[in-house]
C-alpha cells in the first residue's frame, strides 16, 4: 500500500463539490488534509459538508509542512497566481482547466515545476474517463486504421451562461476556452500532438442582461477573446481535424467529435463527461456500440448528490498522485495542459492574423491499463478501477 498523497483544495465553488466528494471518498491514494478559499465561510460550508479537518487560507496552505499537493479550484484567471505561489513553496498541483489564461504563463509555470521537480497536473481529466479511454484502445489496437480526419463540434448561449457564472465574464470565459477545452484535450489524447492551425473566428456581443435576479449586475458586458472559432488542425500523426467552437448561438448543445479512419469511423460521445458511448462504423455494417474497456465511468456508488453529473472528476488528482509515488510521468502532465492551451491560443491567434499557426510544445499520454471497471461487485469494490491508475 502506497503512502497516502496529503492534499489540500483551493476553491469553495461550485466543482469543488464533486472534487471533494470524490477525493474525500474514492481514492485510497489520496488523504484530504484541508480545504481553503479566498471565502472562509465557503471553506468551512465545504469542510462541514464533506467532513474535512482543516479549514486554512491559501497562504496557510502554502505554508504548511505537511501538505504535499494543492488541487487548485480557482476560476481561470487565478490560477498563475495561485500555481505560482504553490508550487514556489514546494508543493506539487493540480489545476483545473484552463492552465492559465495566456500560453506565457503556462510556459513560465511549466519551466519552474521543472525546475522545483514538482508535479503539476492539469484538468481534463475526462480523457481518463471509460468513453475516452475505450476510443483510445479502439484507435492503438487499429480497430479503425490510421486516422486520416475528424470534426469537433460544440455549441452554447455562453454570454447568457456568463450571466449565472459571473467567472466566464473574464479571460478564459469564452467558450473554446471554458468548453472547447474538453474538446482539445480529447482530440490530444487521442490524436497525439498538433502540428500546425489555420482558424477564423468571431468575439462574443455585447452581453445585455436578461435573468432577473442572479448576480444583481445590471451593467452590459463582453467575454474577452473569440467566442466562435472554426478551425483546421492538422495533427503530428497527419489527421486533418474540422473543429467548431460557438458560443454565440443557443444552449441545445450538439457536441459531435467524430473520427475518420482508413477502416472504419468512431463517433466519440460527450468529451466533457467520463461515460460518452463510443460507437464503432464500418462500411455496409450496422453500428456498433463499443463496451467500455475502463473504469471511471461517471457513476457515481456513493451517496447521491445533487453534483453527481460532474462524474469522476478528480480522477487526474489520484493518477498524479500514484505517479508522484511512483516517480513516473503522470498521464495529465503540464505539457498536455501547455499544449492544450497553445492550441486554444493557436486557434485565437490565426484567426487575428490570418496565418497558419505552429505550437511549439509537445507531450506524451499514455493509455490507462484496461480491464478495471468502477462497478466491481456492484459498486462496492471501489480498488479495481483505481488499480489502473497506478502504474
Ligand atoms: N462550474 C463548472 O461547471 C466547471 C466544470 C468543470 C471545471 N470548472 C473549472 O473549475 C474552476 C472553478 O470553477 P467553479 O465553477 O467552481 O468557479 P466558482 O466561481 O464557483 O468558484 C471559484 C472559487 O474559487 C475561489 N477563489 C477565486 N479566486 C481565488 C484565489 N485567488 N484564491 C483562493 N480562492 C479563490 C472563490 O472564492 C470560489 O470559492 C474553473 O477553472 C472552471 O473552469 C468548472
Amino acid at each position: 500500500m502506497e503512502r497516502k498523497v496529503s492534499t489540500a483544495v483551493v476553491g469553495c465553488g461550485m466543482i469543488s463539490n464533486i472534487y471533494l466528494k470524490n477525493l474525500k471518498n474514492l481514492f485510497s491514494i489520496i488523504d484530504l488534509a484541508a480545504v481553503g478559499s479566498r471565502s472562509r465561510a465557503a471553506a468551512e460550508e465545504k469542510a462541514r459538508t464533506y467532513g474535512i479537518d482543516r479549514v486554512m487560507t491559501v497562504d496557510e496552505i502554502a505554508a504548511s509542512g505537511d501538505i504535499e499537493l494543492v488541487v487548485n479550484l480557482t476560476p481561470a484567471f487565478s490560477h498563475y497566481d495561485v500555481i505560482k505561489k504553490m508550487l514556489l513553496a514546494g508543493k506539487h498541483v493540480w489545476t483545473e482547466k484552463t492552465m492559465t489564461v495566456t500560453v506565457d504563463q503556462a510556459r513560465e509555470l511549466v519551466e519552474l515545476a521543472d525546475k522545483k521537480g514538482l508535479y503539476l497536473g492539469v484538468a481534463p481529466d475526462t480523457v481518463l474517463g471509460a468513453g475516452l479511454q475505450t476510443a483510445r484502445r479502439a484507435i492503438d489496437t487499429d480497430m479503425i486504421g490510421t486516422v486520416t480526419s475528424g470534426v469537433a463540434v460544440i455549441n452554447r448561449d455562453q454570454a447568457l451562461n456568463s450571466e449565472y457564472f459571473a467567472f466566464l465574464r473574464g479571460d478564459g470565459g469564452s467558450l473554446p476556452y471554458d468548453v472547447g477545452v474538453y474538446y482539445i484535450g480529447a482530440l490530444l489524447s487521442l490524436l497525439g500532438p498538433v502540428k500546425a492551425i489555420r482558424a477564423f473566428g468571431a468575439p462574443a456581443p455585447v452581453h445585455e442582461p436578461e435573468f432577473l435576479y442572479a448576480n444583481g449586475d445590471r451593467v452590459p458586458w463582453r467575454i474577452p477573446g473569440s467566442n466562435v472559432l472554426s478551425a483546421c488542425l492538422e495533427f503530428a500523426c497527419g489527421a486533418l481535424v474540422s473543429v467548431l467552437f460557438d458560443g454565440n448561438t443557443v444552449n441545445a448543445s450538439q457536441h459531435e467529435l467524430t473520427l475518420f479512419g482508413t477502416r472504419g469511423v468512431l463517433k466519440v460521445g460527450d468529451p466533457n463527461a467520463f461515460n460518452g458511448p463510443v460507437t464503432l462504423l464500418y462500411a455496409d455494417q450496422p453500428a456498433c456500440v463499443l463496451p467500455f474497456t475502463h473504469g471511471y465511468d461517471g457513476a457515481n456508488t456513493l451517496e447521491p448528490t445533487a453534483f453527481d453529473h460532474y462524474g469522476h472528476r478528480g480522477v487526474g488528482v489520484a493518477e498524479m498522485a500514484y505517479a508522484i509515488r511512483a516517480g513516473r510521468p503522470n498521464r495529465c502532465c503540464k505539457e498536455y495542459g501547455l499544449h492544450c492551451l497553445e492550441v486554444l491560443a493557436g486557434m485565437e491567434q490565426s484567426a487575428a492574423t490570418g496565418k497558419t499557426v505552429e505550437p511549439v510544445s509537445r507531450f506524451e499520454m499514455k493509455p490507462l491499463a484496461p480491464g478495471y471497471y468502477s462497478a466491481f461487485m456492484g459498486g462496492t469494490g471501489r480498488a479495481d478501477a483505481e488499480r489502473s491508475l497506478m502504474d
